[in-house]
C-alpha cells in the first residue's frame, strides 16, 4: 500500500475543528485589542507580556527557514522536541490499537510518550554495533505499525545510523518515519532535511536544546512536508511557545557563527576527553561519538557513578539499559570541567 497520509491520520484528528484563537482570527492593522481577554493595563513585568504570542511563531520560523533551507510551512515548533513526539502519537496512533517501533537503546521519550498515549511499543533492539537490525525490523512491521522512531546520532550510544538502512526504511515503510536529529550538529553525517521533498512519510526532529545551547527555552523543531505539519498544528495547544521563548529564540538565531564555534570547541573537547578516558584502567571502551556525549564502558559503572556523585560530578549511569551494561554516558563539558572529571577519575581506586 503506498503512503496515504489521510488514511494514516486518526479519524478524530481528520475531523477535528481546531481551536481558533483570537490571534488566529484577526489579521490586519489595529491598535485597540479587545478580542482575547488579556489584561489591557499591562503586566508587572513589561507592558509587552500582557498579550498572547503568535500561535504559529512566524518570525521565529522565518529565521529557522533561512538557516535550514526548509519552507516555513514545513516547520512545526513545539515546547521541546518532546511536544512534537507526543503530537505525532496523537495524530497517527489510535490508542489501544496501533503500534510503533522503537530501537533500543535509544531516547526514552519515544516509549514513555507511547505509554502515555496507550500505544503499543514494539522494540527492535539495535545490533551490538548499535545499528538497525533490518531483518528484525521488517518482521516487526504490521498493518497497525504507524511510526518508526529512529534517532541519529543516537542517544545514548552516540553513533549515527547507517544512511543506507534509513533510506531502505523510508522507501519501503508506508507509515511515518521519524528521524530524531537532536545531536546532528555534532556529527559529520548529513542531515535528512534535504531529503524531505523526496519522502512524504519523513519527519525530521531537531532542537534548540543541544548545539544552540537553549535547553531552558524549550523549543523543538519538526521538519516535514506541509501536509504533516498542518496536522501537527491542528493538534498543538494554541500558544505552545511563550512570547519570552520566541523573543529569545529570535535573538539567538542571529548568532549562527557563535554556535558553530561552540560546536567546534565541543567536538574538539570530545576527542580530547575520549583519549583521556581511554587511558584509564577502569575504562574498557569509549564508543565513537557523533554527539556531545560519550558512552563509556567501565569495569564498575555503579561504583564510578557513586564515586563521582560524591565529588559533585554527575554523569548518567546507563548500565541498566539494553546493550549498555557497564556504561556511563558522559556529556562533554567545558575544558575545565572535563579536566576536573579526568582528575577525579585518576584518583579513583578500584575496589
Ligand atoms: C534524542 C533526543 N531527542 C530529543 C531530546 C529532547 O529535546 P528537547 O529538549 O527539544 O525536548 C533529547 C534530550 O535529551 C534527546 O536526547
Amino acid at each position: 500500500m503506498p503512503f496515504d497520509l489521510n488514511a494514516l491520520t486518526r479519524p478524530n484528528i481528520r475531523n477535528l475543528v481546531p481551536y481558533s484563537s483570537a490571534r488566529d482570527e484577526f489579521h490586519g492593522d489595529a491598535n485597540i485589542f479587545l478580542d482575547a481577554n488579556e489584561n489591557s493595563l499591562g503586566s508587572p513585568l513589561t507592558k509587552w507580556y500582557n498579550r498572547y504570542p503568535d500561535p504559529l511563531q512566524m518570525a521565529v520560523k522565518e529565521k529557522i527557514s533561512a538557516i535550514k533551507g526548509v519552507p516555513v510551512k514545513g516547520i512545526f515548533l513545539g515546547n521541546g522536541s518532546d511536544e512534537a513526539i507526543d503530537i505525532l502519537y496523537r495524530a497517527f496512533c489510535e490508542p489501544g490499537m496501533d503500534n510503533v517501533i522503537v530501537c533500543p537503546p535509544t531516547y526514552g521519550m519515544y516509549e514513555v510518550s507511547a505509554r502515555i498515549n496507550n500505544v503499543m511499543v514494539k522494540k527492535v533492539n539495535l545490533t551490538p554495533a548499535f545499528q538497525l537490525d533490518m531483518e528484525a525490523l521488517e518482521e516487526a512491521i504490521d498493518l497497525n505499525t504507524k511510526i518508526i522512531w529512529l534517532c541519529s546520532p543516537n542517544n545514548p550510544t552516540g553513533n549515527s545510523l547507517n544512511r543506507k538502512d534509513v533510506e531502505v526504511i523510508l522507501n519501503n515503510f508506508d507509515g511515518i518515519v521519524v528521524i530524531d536529529e537532536a545531536y546532528i550538529n555534532f556529527s559529520r553525517q548529513r542531515s535528512f532535511i534535504p531529503e524531505l521533498p523526496e519522502y512524504p512519510n519523513l519527519v525530521v526532529l531537531q532542537t534548540l536544546s543541544k548545539a544552540w545551547g537553549l535547553a531552558a527555552l524549550r523549543i523543538g523543531m519538526a521538519f516535514a512536508g506541509e501536509a504533516i505539519i498542518q496536522i501537527m498544528n491542528r493538534i498543538k495547544p494554541p500558544y505552545n511557545i511563550s512570547q519570552a521563548a520566541q523573543e529569545l529564540a529570535l535573538q539567538a538565531l542571529d548568532h549562527v557563527e557563535e554556535v558553530n564555534e561552540m560546536i567546534r570547541i565541543l567536538v574538539d573537547e570530545r576527542s580530547t576527553l575520549a583519549k583521556a578516558l581511554e587511558k584509564l584502567d577502569m575504562v574498557e571502551k569509549v564508543y565513537p561519538s557523533d554527539a556531545n556525549f560519550l558512552l563509556v564502558k567501565t569495569r564498575d559503572a555503579s561504583g564510578l557513578y557513586n564515586y563521582l556523585a560524591g565529588r559533585g560530578t554527575v554523569v548518567r549511569n546507563r548500565s541498566n539499559v539494553t546493550l549498555c551494561e557497564g556504561c556511563l554516558r558522559i556529556t562533554v563539558g567545558t575544558p575545565a570541567e572535563n579536566g576536573q572529571l579526568i582528575k577525579q577519575l585518576e584518583e579513583y581506586i578500584m575496589p
